[in-house]
């Protein structure tokens, strides 16, 4: 039970954070959440009864993977997009179902994908490319120079430029979020903040899996000469996590090349606490042994 004084109080805290916002020049990206105030408190994919308030726990979308690769290139070195050394680079954070299945690009009118992949829908419907400016300019709209800068370090796209690989994280993952949705954010909804506010949450979940150092911490180092197991990187994980991740290979499941980490969410994706739980995708890593590449150094920049 939520005593009217605390109401007020929150009401009141709400109102100053609004007149501090609109006096600062930097505008806020986050959600009106004054709603879940009143909702239950649970686990996503760990509820008893119906989520009736979806803005405040993500919902079908509940078993949220926030994923990152080992990529040893870029394929755009010449023009300065090289990777962070000592560091794996994100990928995104993605709503599956609690069953482990999936929905993508759910609000076509939020599509800024310039190559939908896949182009068509499993029920038909023509995903459509995207011409208009970059999301990277939304993020300058809102004044955000300092969470661009942390992308173009942490958040590297191979093959294509790195705000082409935001905006199809946002379309295709984030619009099937229901946390981000525009109704959310309320009736002082700024265009594309939900956008800007989705890039803080990926880069928020991601320092949670500092996956270089969590390897590192057990003596897995890249390197051209060595062939670690995957139990050995799983035990890694697991030690500091609790829970197994899955683990991706290329070539028939010798090299390694990307990390999903599996977690319930407690309360919102953009500021709620994630519970580790294991994988339910089986990796595609050979038990045999998998080799985990040292990079070129041409390929990489040091970042801070
Ligand atoms: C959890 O919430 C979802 C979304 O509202 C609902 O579909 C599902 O049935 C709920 N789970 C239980 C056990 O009530
Ligand atoms: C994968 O294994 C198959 C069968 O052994 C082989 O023909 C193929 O060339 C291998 N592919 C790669 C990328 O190593
Ligand atoms: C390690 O091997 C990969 C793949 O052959 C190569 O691209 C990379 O340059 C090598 N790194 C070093 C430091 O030799």
């Amino acid at each position: 039970m939520i005593s009217p004084a605390k109401v007020a109080i929150v009401s009141l805290l709400l109102d100053l954070a609004g007149a501090f916002g609109s006096k600062s020049s930097i505008p806020n990206t986050f959600p009106d959440l004054f709603a879940c105030v009143s909702q239950p408190s649970v686990f996503s994919c760990e509820n008893t009864t119906v989520i009736q308030n979806t803005c405040c726990s993500p919902t079908p979308g509940g078993l949220v993977l926030q994923t990152q690769f080992w990529d040893t290139f870029t394929g755009f070195e010449k023009e300065g997009q090289k990777l962070p050394k000592n560091s794996w680079i994100i990928h995104g954070l993605w709503p599956d179902n609690c069953d482990g299945s999936f929905d993508q690009y759910c609000d076509l009118s939020r599509q800024f994908d310039r190559s939908p992949s896949p182009a068509q829908l499993p029920d038909g419907t023509v995903v459509p490319a995207y011409k208009g400016p970059g999301v990277d300019t939304f993020i300058e709209e809102f004044g955000r120079q300092d969470l661009l800068d942390f992308m173009n370090k942490f958040w590297v796209s191979q093959g294509s430029s790195n705000a082409d690989f935001w905006a199809h994280e946002f379309s295709k993952h984030a619009t099937c979020t229901s946390t981000f949705d525009v109704a959310c954010y309320g009736p002082k909804y700024k265009k594309n903040q939900d956008v800007v506010d989705f890039f803080d949450a990926v880069v928020r979940a991601s320092h949670q899996f500092p996956t270089f150092d969590l390897l590192a911490s057990a003596g897995i180092v890249p390197s051209n000469r060595t062939t670690y197991t995957l139990s050995q990187l799983q035990n890694a994980v697991k030690a500091q996590t609790g829970s197994i991740p899955y683990f991706g290979c290329t070539s028939n499941g010798t090299i390694l090349s990307e990390v999903w980490y599996f977690n319930h969410v407690h309360g919102t994706e953009q500021f709620g606490i994630f519970k580790s739980v294991d994988s339910t995708t089986p990796s595609t890593c050979s038990a045999a042994g998998v080799r985990y590449l040292e990079r070129n150094p041409s390929s990489e920049r040091e970042v801070r």
